[in-house]
């Protein structure tokens, strides 16, 4: 089977990109750690209408994790990879080595402030720090006109936007809505962890946020009423432990109370030992 081109210097890669822009030509770019399902291939679809040429890159970024966190099992499959991408029509897939992008001696790294600091922040120091550094590295290699983030992972998209204003970045953030199974379940690297039993008590996150935007759309505004409607659905138990659910403005991330007109009930949940993320966006009715 044909596969897009792979480069794994980051400084082919610069070349590359400079040479396409030298070109003329748009650059649109998807970063992700690989693991690809539907959630990365619509991503992948967006920037294909974006740029005149597709960048993919897979990188399990080490400086993102927490030291007793998942790094070392993170599922990896490069071939299945490697035909999702040729299916959407990715020009180039950019798979640097932990070494090339972090050699001996590096020291610098990138700390985005406010937006960063409440919920992914206080649950996982240091995880945003590595997330700015690594995107601000891979943009600074694959030159992007756009880069396409999913919305699952809302507050990191909030964290990528306020780097690339304060760094002056010329690169256009664009915001993917989450895709999620038929049965609600937003798509994840991680759902591979679950046994089937957790992955049926990991559908009361979507029913959850679901129940608690219908609360809020026949009026309800206290935060406590609609995080309690959120939290009785996602069912606490031995087997669900919830880390935070928060009702917080969309763009600065700090919680609200009542909630405005525009609010984003954000959460994360350990099911096993898996730590699931997922969030919705509660607006009025039109
Ligand atoms: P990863 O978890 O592989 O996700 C790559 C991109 O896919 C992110 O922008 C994420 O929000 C998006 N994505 C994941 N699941 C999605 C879903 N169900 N619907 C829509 N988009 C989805 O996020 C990272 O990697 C890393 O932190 C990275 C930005 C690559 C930096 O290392």
């Amino acid at each position: 089977m044909a596969t897009p081109r792979q480069i794994a210097d980051p400084k082919e890669m610069q070349r590359e990109a400079l040479a396409w822009r030298a070109a003329g030509k748009r650059i649109a770019f998807v970063p992700t750690m690989g693991f690809l399902h539907e959630g990365h291939a619509a991503l992948l679809r967006d920037g294909r209408k974006r740029g005149d040429v597709l960048v993919l890159s897979i990188f399990v970024n080490p400086t993102q994790f927490g030291p007793h966190e998942d790094f070392d099992r993170y599922p990896r499959d490069l071939p299945r990879d490697l035909a999702i991408a040729d299916k959407e029509g990715t020009d180039v897939v950019f798979l640097p080595t932990k070494d090339a992008m972090y050699p001996a001696g590096y020291s610098t790294y990138v700390d985005v402030g406010g937006v960063s600091e409440p919920l992914e922040g206080e649950k996982r120091p240091g995880h945003f720090r590595g997330v700015a550094t690594i995107v601000s590295k891979l943009f600074t290699t694959v030159q992007p006109h756009a880069a396409i983030f999913g919305q699952k992972d809302w507050q990191q998209l909030a964290v990528i936007r306020r780097m690339t204003a304060d760094l002056s970045l010329p690169v256009e953030i664009v915001g993917h809505p989450i895709v999620r199974e038929p049965d609600g379940l937003a798509l994840s690297s991680r759902n591979v962890y679950l046994s089937p039993a957790e992955r049926a008590r990991a559908l009361g996150l979507s029913r959850g946020l679901g129940k608690a935007e219908s609360l809020f759309a026949s009026g309800e505004r206290r935060a406590a009423s609609l995080i309690a409607e959120a939290t009785a659905e996602i069912a606490p138990d031995a087997g669900v432990v919830i880390e935070y659910v928060a009702l917080v403005d969309p763009d600065t991330l700090r919680a609200v109370d009542p909630a405005p007109a525009r609010a984003l009930m954000a959460l994360a949940v350990k099911v096993g030992k898996t730590r699931l993320i997922d969030n919705r966006v509660f607006t009025p009715a039109p």
